[in-house]
């Protein structure tokens, strides 16, 4: 598409249509917008349930230095090969998640009108929204999904968050602290897997300065899910997230090659995945990879995603230490304004960064 300017950011193109609202009518064939062309549609063949992306147990970090290492070479290892992996013993609370995911169901189980008070538009995407991205005419997402700012606090706006159900915003803040804490804890784990101070990454993302938000997806039901996608294949824009999957359905798929693997949830852990900015700045060598979700029928889905990323209007680029003649820098430098601005506009089309 042609380059938008920041005006047209002001308003989608078009009338927004739940998806909800399509799902609770009776229909047995999706509107045509929702139709992805066949090759972005899943898979027919059935997913390989042997295949998962790796599952760590986090409790090993603080065992004795012979667990340690294990753990961390799981680590490094799953950011190297999958980008993905899912993480036990991350000491957010499980009922708190729960409560978290609950409040959460009950907001977009809320009468339509309710919701539509806090409507999004594409200048900020804050709210509560049905698409990414406003080209015109755009094929769409079977989702619906609410999205707001966490940090930094000058964003961070309690009024433009759900004030029903009547716990949503103070148990909204309690998860937002407590994941905030385990990101930390996983960006220096990141940095020393890298060979890096420790603090590398936490200070390249502007220390306390670092930007998190949140999108909690919906995917209501969908009459035809084999012809659609509840969101299109894309990476994550951002440093690093932190996934809060349904505890009864699974959707989440992952990249593998030409494959895409379906992400069979572990009790009470959480999904992590690398993104693009992480991937800048380790030259590539952790990989953010692309992922999508499928829905179906049966039952609707629900995830919540945190997302922790850079300050936003810091220079990304390579650590010095990790360009090397053999290994020269990937990437130019660019903040995360400039980059999250080009990736909003287009909506998600799947990986732009090149990965080697
Ligand atoms: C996302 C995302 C996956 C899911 O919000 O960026 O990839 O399972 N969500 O909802
Ligand atoms: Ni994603």
């Amino acid at each position: 598409m042609g380059s938008a300017d920041m005006n047209s950011l002001h308003d989608w193109p078009e009338p927004i249509v739940r998806v909800q609202s399509l799902s609770d009518t009776s229909l047995t064939e999706i509107p045509d917008r929702y139709i992805k062309p066949p090759t972005e549609r899943p898979s027919i063949y059935a997913p390989d349930a042997a295949i998962n992306i790796p599952i760590i147990d986090l409790g090993g970090l603080n065992g004795d230095s012979k667990l340690r290492r294990k753990t961390l070479d799981q680590i490094s290892k799953a950011c190297r090969e999958w980008g993905f992996f899912q993480i036990l013993n991350h000491g957010v609370s499980h009922e708190l998640m729960r409560r978290t995911r609950e409040v959460w169901r009950g907001f977009f189980n809320l009468p339509p009108v309710v919701k539509q008070g806090y409507a999004n538009s594409p200048k900020t995407y804050e709210g509560y929204g049905s698409r990414l991205g406003v080209q015109k005419g755009a094929k769409l997402d079977w989702s619906d999904y609410y999205y707001l700012h966490y940090l930094p606090l000058c964003l961070k706006d309690l009024e433009k968050w759900p004030a029903h159900p009547s716990s949503c915003r103070d148990d909204t803040e309690e998860y937002g602290d407590q994941l905030l804490k385990l990101c930390g804890r996983l960006m220096k784990v990141l940095s020393l897997n890298l060979g890096l101070e420790e603090d590398y990454l936490q200070n390249s993302f502007g220390g306390e300065n670092v930007g998190t938000c949140m999108r909690i997806n919906f995917y209501p039901k969908c009459p035809q899910p084999n012809l659609t996608l509840g969101l299109s294949s894309h990476s994550d824009p951002g440093g690093m997230t932190l996934l809060l999957p349904d505890d009864h359905v699974a959707g989440l798929q992952v990249r593998s090659g030409d494959n895409w693997i379906t992400i069979q949830p572990a009790p009470d852990a959480f999904i992590v995945n690398i993104g693009d900015q992480i991937q800048v700045l380790s030259n590539a060598i952790y990989k953010s990879v692309e992922h999508r979700v499928i829905v179906n029928s049966g039952n609707e889905r629900m995830s919540l995603a945190f997302f922790y990323n850079p300050k936003s209007d810091l220079v990304i680029k390579p650590a010095q230490e990790l360009v090397t003649d053999e290994r020269p820098s990937l990437y130019q430098p660019m903040t995360f304004d400039e980059y999250r601005l080009s990736i909003r506009t287009r909506g998600p089309q799947g990986k732009t960064l090149k990965s080697s």
